[in-house]
Parts: C-alpha cells; structure tokens; sequence
C-alpha cells in the first residue's frame, strides 16, 4: 500500500504570523531585503546575491528583456524563458547585459536605399517614429543618417522614395561619442535641442540612442542589481533536452545565472543536466534546479550541485498539473519541508543551498509568508505578468484593462520540454491555462509597494533580516472562519472601498 502523509498539506492563505516584540531600531527603512541567490559556505557570503526576494517566472508571459531590465533595476532578477529558439533567448540575455539607464539600443533601423514604404511599416510594427538608417539595417551599423516622422508626409511622398533622399545626413547631425555619460548627453540634446542624441563608437558605427524623454523620467534606482561591471544581472531558464547547445551560447550572450525549468525536478535527466554544466563549464557557472516538493527531490539536486532549489508543483495560478494528473503538494508544505531539508543539509555539509518558493503566491503578505517558512526568496510569474513589462498584449475585457498571461504547458506555449520526460517530444495534453490578469501598471510602483508592506510586515515580526524573520518567525495556522474575518466583514462596503484582487 502507498505511503500516506498522515498531516494534509497546506497553501499559504491558511497560516498567519504572529507577531513578535518589535524593537525601535526595526523600522521599515532599517530593514534589508537582501538575500543570497546560490549556494556558499555558512558563514562566507555567496557569490550572488538579490537586493530584494523577487524572481520573475521562466514563462513566455513573463520574463522577456524588457521585464528582467525593469526587476533588475528594482533589485529582483528575471529568468528569461527557455521555450523560444536559442538565438533569440541568447539576444535578450545580450540585450539586458547591454543595457545602459537612458541608453537604447535602436530597433526600428533602415539601410539609405530602403522606401517610404518600409519606413511605415517599420513605424507600425515598432511604434517608433526615430529611425536610424544604418549601411546595413542593423542596430549597430555604420550611421548614415536619421530619418523622423517629420521627414517626409505619410500620404503624400511616394511609397517608392528612397530613404536617403529624405533623412539627415550623418555630416549634418549632432552625435556623441561612445563613453559619453547620461549627463552629457543630456546637456547636448537641450543645447541643440534635438529629440534624440545617437551614440557612435570610433568606426561611426551606431551604439545606443538618447531620447530627450528618458533623461527626463530617468529615476534613482538605489537598489539596482549590477554585476561587477555595473550591467544588470539576468538568468535565463533552460531545459533537459538542448542544454548542450543552449548553455554555452546563453554564457556567451552574459547570462549570469541558468536555471533547469521543468515541472518535476526529481529526476535523473535534471541531475545529469545539472552535473554535465558543471563538469563541463565549472563550478562557477551557476545553475537552479526543481521543482520539487519535498526533502528527497531537495537532496537529490542539491547533490547534483544545484545552486539553489525551487520549490512548487502545482501551485502557479494558471496551472492545471493537479487535476490533469493529481500530482503536488500545498504550497506552504512543500516550502516548510524543503526548508528543513536544505537546514539539515547545512548542519551536515556546512554549505547553504537557498530556496526559491515558485508558484501561487496571491498577495503580498504571501510572500513574507513564504520567507518566514524558509525560502530565500519567490518566483512570480502572475504577479509580473499585470504590468506594462511583460510581454502579454493589453487588452480590454467586459471594460477592464487586462494583460494576457498563459501558462507554459498551455497550447498557446507548448513548452513540452518541460513537461514531458525522457525522448518524448510534443504535449498530449495541457498542463496550463491560457488566461487574463487585471492590468496594474508599472513594475516598479507595484514592485515599490509590495517591498514597503513586506517590510512593514517584517517590523510587525521583530526582523530587520530575511535570515531573522526565518529563524524567529512563528506561524499559526487559521481556521476558515478565522479566514472570513480576516477581510472586511459584516459591513457594507462603499463603492470606493471595492478593490479588485492584486
Ligand atoms: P504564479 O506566480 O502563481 O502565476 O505561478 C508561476 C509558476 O507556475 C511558474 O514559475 C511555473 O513554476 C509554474 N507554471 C508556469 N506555467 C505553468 C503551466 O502551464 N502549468 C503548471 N505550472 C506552470
């Protein structure tokens, strides 16, 4: 007969913390959220760390460039999603690693014999209106000139006319060189009052473009995460299948962190990915591994060399992995038993291997819930996919902004790499839904505001550290009654007290 766990296992919403003796030294501006990201030994620090507990999802919904750029400015890091072609994975990687705060790599470029008609097509499938023309059409070609919207009249100049007949020439523009500063720029672009300044390297070949308009919402981002080079640091997800091409060219683009993306992590294939990267790029080159659930599966890959483990089968909020195959564990459980785990694998190795809780985090208060069980730190994929950075269309619904976000094993993504095992290719059946979430706007004022409540919350339990929190939080679980009275109850509530779920 199979083993049965005599205790149910638990989600996040049926424990609360209680709180602790809040010190007056523990307010929310002396709290640090830094956490470390991959495996050290007690006591020295690790490698990597993150300044706040935030990983974005290894979904094709989530973690593009544009969103790994946003979260690392913010202090979390993105895992950009492994189920598109090697190359363009590897460019987002490079494209994040490239990226400087007001700097922009060009993506609307045409060559001097391109027409108007590539002009308005370029235009609309990129929405921008600057358009470098380059010798090859490339964002880092020689710059022959500039081509605005200004330069020509969209339903009078002839389709055929070519670029070069309407764009200023490269010896009339005002250009910087590579190396220039924000600052400078910005002074060049008010003095000659341009829109947009472009950066040049010796070969007058093109570097980034400064827009007016970044200068001016151009912000302090205290907690940024930069490598040592000081360009932003971005992981990228990969699989069981491919790694063997996939990892050299993600190292090559400047990945700083892999990540093995599967929905079930116990297995030999992930413990061979993980020892075939270490064995062949060395132990420097760091590599997550899951999902698991449990103390075996935490064993099991932090033997393999895992740099961190992630945590979660079945809890994300577009996954149907539990009805379609009855498999997990609650959240909470899976993340409170690998906890022990990874404590007892300290006390025995002397080596920490931090936890990621990935999937199902709901509110806020979920996530300081997931930390005082033990997780070093969360993933998100729901939670990002609301913003302006993800990559999902916004779009109205029944009168309400909404973005779209599909879960990896849905038809829309067919990421049967992470779903299937062994020589099996292709999905029989889906393990994810295709789904809309209420748009919230920008990452970094809903980034800014769960990291204000998480702290708050953090005070409330006496802990200025992540580590404190996790070795003197108490929890308790609640009742569902108990969970009725935890929201506004038996009042009604005026029109404006009406907040939709986050
Ligand atoms: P969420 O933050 O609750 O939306 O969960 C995101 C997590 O769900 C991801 O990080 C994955 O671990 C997991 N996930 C992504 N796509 C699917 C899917 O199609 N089925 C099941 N789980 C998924």
């Amino acid at each position: 007969m199979a083993f049965i766990y005599d205790e149910p296992s638990r989600t996040f919403s049926e424990y609360l913390l209680v709180p602790n003796l809040t010190p007056k030294d523990c307010t929310p501006a002396n709290v640090d959220l830094r956490t470390p990201l991959v495996r050290h030994r007690e006591g020295m620090s690790a490698p990597l760390y993150l300044n706040i507990p935030f990983a974005s999802a290894i979904m094709q919904a989530v973690s593009n460039d544009t969103l790994a750029i946003a979260l690392a400015r913010c202090g979390g890091i993105s895992f950009i999603y492994a189920s598109q072609s090697i190359e363009s994975q590897a460019e987002m990687v490079r494209r994040v690693k490239k990226f400087k705060a007001g700097f922009v790599v060009s993506d609307a470029n045409l060559r001097p014999d391109s027409t108007v008609r590539d002009v308005l097509e370029v235009t609309q499938r990129t929405g921008h209106s600057t358009i470098p023309i380059t010798h090859d059409g490339s964002p880092n070609g020689r710059l022959m000139g500039i081509l605005t919207d200004r330069d020509f009249r969209p339903h009078k100049t002839p389709l055929h006319t070519p670029v070069s007949a309407l764009m200023t020439p490269f010896d009339q523009l005002v250009y910087a060189k590579e190396g220039t500063t924000l600052s400078e720029a910005n002074e060049l672009i008010w003095e000659h009052k341009l829109n947009c300044l472009p950066i040049i390297n010796d070969k007058q070949e093109l570097v980034y473009l400064v827009f007016r308009k970044d200068y001016d919402q151009h912000r302090e981002h205290p907690l940024e995460l930069v490598d040592s080079h000081k360009r932003l640091l971005v992981g990228a997800g990969i699989n069981t299948r491919d790694y063997k091409e996939r990892v050299p060219a993600l190292l090559e683009a400047g990945a700083d962190i892999l990540c093995v993306d599967s929905s079930d992590g116990y297995t030999e294939w992930q413990y061979d990915t993980i020892r075939y990267i270490k064995e062949t790029f060395g132990e420097n080159v760091r590599v997550g591994g899951g999902n698991i659930v449990e103390d075996r599966g935490f064993r099991y890959l932090a033997d393999a060399g895992a740099d961190f483990v992630k945590v979660g089968v079945g809890p994300g909020s577009i996954c149907i992995t539990r009805e379609q195959k009855g498999i997990g564990r609650g959240q909470a459980t899976a993340v409170i038993e690998t906890a022990k785990a990874r404590n007892a694998y300290l006390k025995e190795t002397g080596v920490y291997v931090p936890i990621c809780a990935d999937g199902g985090i709901l509110h806020d208060y979920h996530i300081v819930l997931a930390l005082a069980m033990g997780a070093d730190f969360v993933m998100m994929g729901r939670y990002f996919a609301r913003f302006d950075e993800s990559p999902g269309r916004k779009i109205s619904v029944g009168g309400r902004m909404m973005k779209e976000y599909w879960g990896e094993g849905s038809d829309r993504a067919r990421n049967w790499q992470r779903y299937t095992l062994g020589n099996e290719e292709g999905m029989s059946f889906e393990e994810g839904v295709d789904a809309y979430v209420p748009y919230a706007g920008r990452l970094k004022d809903n980034v800014e505001l769960s990291v204000a409540k998480i702290k708050a919350t953090m005070c409330n339990c006496g802990a200025r550290s992540i580590r404190v929190l996790q070795e003197t939080a108490r929890l308790t679980l609640v009742s569902a009654t108990s969970i009725r009275e935890g929201g506004a109850h038996d009042v009604v509530l005026k029109e404006s007290n009406r907040v939709d779920e986050p």
